[in-house]
């Protein structure tokens, strides 16, 4: 349970709150390159409470700046690509990417005496993994985080997003809590060789270890007299998790839960293999059919078509597909799930445990420290104690030995790459 000031301070993320400046402090996934190839037409964003436009100038080089424009506010969005830069459509004035005013038409010297006077707001921006990625904080900007997910060959991964109605940090919280895969996830009829073991061992025993990116996660559910199925899941700090999905050992997947505003956001989902390429039924939206504009086609409108009569089989009666149960669930706490009514048990102790995390990491930047995870050291920038597994091994196996096994092949992988 959270007093009300601390439910308040953790999922309020306009410019100026503290956990906004927290998340702030990270690159971010501000939108899918799909969603802006090369000529594409400008894209109207929001994140974080704040209203943006992210385009391409005819260099190709990208830019996300205020949507406003800095003469009379008309929408940047509608604007012209032209003369390396964005052309308001209202009065003609053209910024480029780093939000320098380069023309203002309307003035007989094209405003070169009062143009350098204003500095429109502008945020850098940089591509990987199929995302385009941007940093809202403060100089000097951090590296991006060189994750697997994000690095791998192209074949080797995917990612798509889905629109999610609430804040973000109940949807991320969802990923850290081992438990709710042995009721919420669970198919009657589904028998690949560990869900047997979860429909059966329902108290998993959950552990927690603190690392540099956050928490790494395990849950050991009995498997057999002598056997034990350890999950590993991590908290990335600010708002990722990562753990085990359809790639069963290969690779595994991360949500990323980005901010639209305090009540929405959207779901980064990516999906990598270190080994091969990705089967097409993995990749993007055919992992997760969306409506074009990345609604879930099961909503909180449409009672996520729930089929009272499918439950006999499939626990929620919302289809196989995880992801959309995971949405009902977390939208069902609300538009911003009230903490001052929850009772955690001990099975929520990553919770807890990344609650605090974040808590501290807001005071960390408030007494002048980067927060957890800000890298800027490139030779740090490598993530090979990011594990993540699903598997049964002896129940004499110490898990934290067992995790350390784990590392040693990714960072083989990682070498070879
Ligand atoms: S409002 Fe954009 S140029 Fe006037
Ligand atoms: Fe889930």
């Amino acid at each position: 349970m959270l007093a009300q000031e601390e439910n308040e301070l953790l999922t309020r993320v306009g410019p100026g709150t503290r956990a906004g400046k927290l998340l702030r402090r990270y690159w971010q996934p501000v939108a899918l390159v799909e969603e802006l190839p090369k000529g594409g037409s400008p894209l109207n964003v929001e994140i974080l409470g704040e209203r943006l436009v992210l385009f391409r100038d005819d260099r190709d080089r990208l830019g996300l700046l205020d949507l406003h424009c800095s003469h009379r506010g008309a929408d940047l969005s509608y604007g012209r690509l032209e003369d390396g830069g964005l052309r308001c459509i209202y009065h003609g004035w053209l910024y480029d990417v780093c939000g320098k005013v380069l023309d203002m038409p309307g003035e007989a010297d094209g405003g070169e005496k009062i143009r350098d006077s204003i500095q429109h707001l502008a945020y850098p921006c940089q591509e990987a993994g199929g995302v385009i990625f941007a940093y809202l904080g403060p100089e000097p900007k951090p590296l991006l985080p060189r994750y697997e997910f994000l690095s791998v060959p192209q074949e080797q991964r995917s990612v798509t997003k889905v629109f999610q109605n609430c804040n973000y940090l109940q949807g991320n919280e969802g990923n850290i809590d081992p438990v709710h895969i042995s009721f919420l996830h669970r198919i009657m009829d589904r028998n690949r060789p560990q869900d047997e073991i979860k429909r059966r061992d329902i108290a998993p025993t959950i552990d927690i270890e603190l690392t540099n990116f956050g928490l790494r996660i395990y849950a050991a559910r009995k498997a057999g007299p002598q056997e034990q199925l350890v999950r590993i899941t991590n908290f990335v700090m600010p708002n990722l998790a990562a753990f085990n999905g359809a790639m069963e050992g290969q690779g595994y997947s991360v949500n990323w839960h980005v901010p639209i505003d305090d009540t929405h956001h959207w779901k980064y989902s990516f999906i990598f293999s270190r080994r091969q390429a990705l089967s097409e039924g993995l990749r993007g939206k055919n992992r997760f059919e969306t409506t074009p504009d990345y609604k879930p086609l099961r909503h909180k409108e449409n009672r996520y078509l729930q089929d009272r009569s499918s439950m006999d089989v499939i626990y929620t009666g919302i289809g196989r597909n995880f992801m959309d149960h995971d949405i009902c669930a977390t939208e069902g706490l609300g538009p911003i799930q009230d903490r001052t009514k929850e009772h955690l048990i001990s099975s929520d102790k990553a919770i807890v445990a990344s609650r605090k995390l974040i808590l501290k990491s807001i005071t960390d930047i408030e007494e002048g420290r980067d927060p957890a995870h800000v890298v800027r050291d490139p030779n740090a920038n490598r993530f090979t104690n990011l594990i993540v597994a699903s598997e049964v091994i002896s129940a004499s196996l110490d898990r934290r030995e067992f995790a350390k096994s784990k590392e040693a092949e990714i960072r083989q992988s990682s070498e070879a790459r």
